[in-house]
């Protein structure tokens, strides 16, 4: 036993202790956090950001590195929760913004831009057909979700538990958020076949849609398994019911997107993210029909306006990312390393014999403070949150940049040094702290 597990006897003196040195190191991104409580709540304009005792205010960012305002660096493994995926300083997207804004902005009509990025993501996504964009994954899935209700007359939409599709339509926590916007909806169990498809044929003359993240990211990276997907497909091509498949941080997973990964056409898609090229970005698109819907130059059209939905910076940016930086082997070869550090830090928690599940798929990565294995979002439960915030605490004091939840996704400048330096701070924190893990 080393000095400090002598000393941190229980999980909550570890914790105690690695606050503390947390609040030293940051004095003023605190004096910052206090002042803007008086005009944000919280001080926050994005829940996600919040955790306490609180977050450490970003003043730069270069390649995967990034610094804070009390000049602590880090290395950035969360990578703006998927939409960092080209980093912060992708030259040839920079570029592409920098051409955009000299050619003027807030042209209000159709730019150049905008058919050409549409016609690169139709090209690159087996599912979709037709495409339009708007400003975030949120706007998308609600797109989605209307179009859905719109064109079946049905009312209901099925999701599933802990998945999160944006703050208006969430079901992370386990239970519909009160800030849900009011869709009658029904709850299954994800990764769970035969009760999903029980629910569904109950409910079928009822549901519009049924939308689901083939990797529940805010959940904590649980990947749907195959044979669940497909059962979904099957049991909602059966009734009629609109098959959505939140792709907005899965779609970086394969070239084709997660649906291309597994072989299933869903009938709509929502994107969002690093699509933009790190730009605030949305998009929705899939089967011809559902989205001619919206053609304008029918009688009976659907409407869906967004004054930014076609602004040039986005769209410029997108066209850079797709066409000249996350070109498909660049996708596969990414996907690979995220595959081969997922296995690589667990192989680091099970040799010290840690309670440590490391979850995912491809890119996206979540480390779990417990040794039980996990299909549901229920099953995340026997992670408790002190483990949760030790972890984060100590990998950021250790340089480190990666979410309270542990949640994780790889940026492209990212380089096979960082990716062993953290597996190397990850053991030093699972040997300092094994055994107040165990014990919780
Ligand atoms: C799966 C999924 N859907 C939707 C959203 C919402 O996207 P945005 O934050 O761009 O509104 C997110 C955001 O994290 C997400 O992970």
């Amino acid at each position: 036993m080393n000095d400090t597990t002598a000393r941190n006897f229980t999980l909550d003196d570890a914790v105690n202790d690695i606050e503390k040195r947390y609040v030293r190191a940051n004095p003023k991104s605190e004096v910052h956090y206090q002042a803007a409580t008086k005009t944000m709540p919280g001080a926050n304009t994005r829940s996600t950001l919040h955790h306490d005792p609180f977050p450490v205010v970003l003043v730069k960012g270069e390649d995967a590195r990034i610094s804070d305002l009390d000049g602590n660096s880090y290395v950035d493994f969360l990578g703006e929760y998927t939409a960092g995926l080209y980093g912060h300083s992708e030259p040839t997207i920079k570029q592409a913004i920098i051409d955009a804004l000299s050619g003027g902005f807030v042209l209000g009509g159709p730019n150049p831009y905008e058919a050409r990025l549409a016609e690169l993501m139709v090209e690159r996504f087996p599912a979709v057909e037709l495409i339009r964009f708007c400003n975030s994954g949120t706007e998308a899935n609600m797109m989605n979700i209307s179009l859905a209700r719109a064109v079946t007359g049905r009312p209901a939409v099925m999701a599933l538990n802990g998945s999160y599709h944006g703050g208006l339509f969430s079901f992370a926590g386990g239970s519909p958020s009160p800030m849900n916007a009011p869709i009658e909806a029904v709850i299954g169990e994800f990764n769970e076949v035969d009760r999903c498809r029980d629910l569904i044929r109950r409910h079928a003359n009822r549901l519009a849609a049924l939308i689901v993240e083939p990797v529940m990211g805010g959940a904590g990276c649980i990947p749907a398994e195959d044979d669940f997907l497909h059962m979904l497909r099957h049991e909602t091509e059966q009734h009629g019911i609109v098959l959505i498949f939140d792709e907005v941080m899965t779609s970086r997973l394969s070239p084709g997107g997660l649906h291309q990964l597994v072989g299933i056409t869903p009938d709509l898609i929502s994107f969002g993210k690093y699509l933009g090229g790190g730009v605030t970005f949305g998009a929705f698109g899939g089967r011809t029909d559902l989205m001619a819907r919206l053609d304008p130059r029918q009688p009976d059209a659907l409407v869906h306006s967004g004054t930014y939905n076609n602004n040039v910076l986005t769209m410029a940016a997108g066209i850079a990312g797709l066409s000249k930086v996350f070109t498909p082997d660049i996708t596969e070869r990414l996907n690979q390393t995220g595959d081969d550090f997922r296995q690589h830090l667990q192989s680091v928690a099970d040799q010290h014999d840690a309670p440590f599940q490391i979850m995912g798929r491809g890119s996206m990565i979540c480390i779990h403070p417990q040794r039980e294995p996990i299909k549901t979002f229920a099953d995340t439960a026997t992670s408790s949150p002190a483990a949760r915030k030790l972890v984060h605490l100590e990998m950021h004091l250790r340089g480190f940049y990666l979410a309270r939840r542990g949640f994780m996704s790889l940026s492209l400048p990212l380089t096979e040094s960082d990716l062993n330096s953290f597996a190397e701070a990850f053991e030093a924190v699972v040997t300092e702290h094994g055994q107040v893990l165990a014990a919780h």
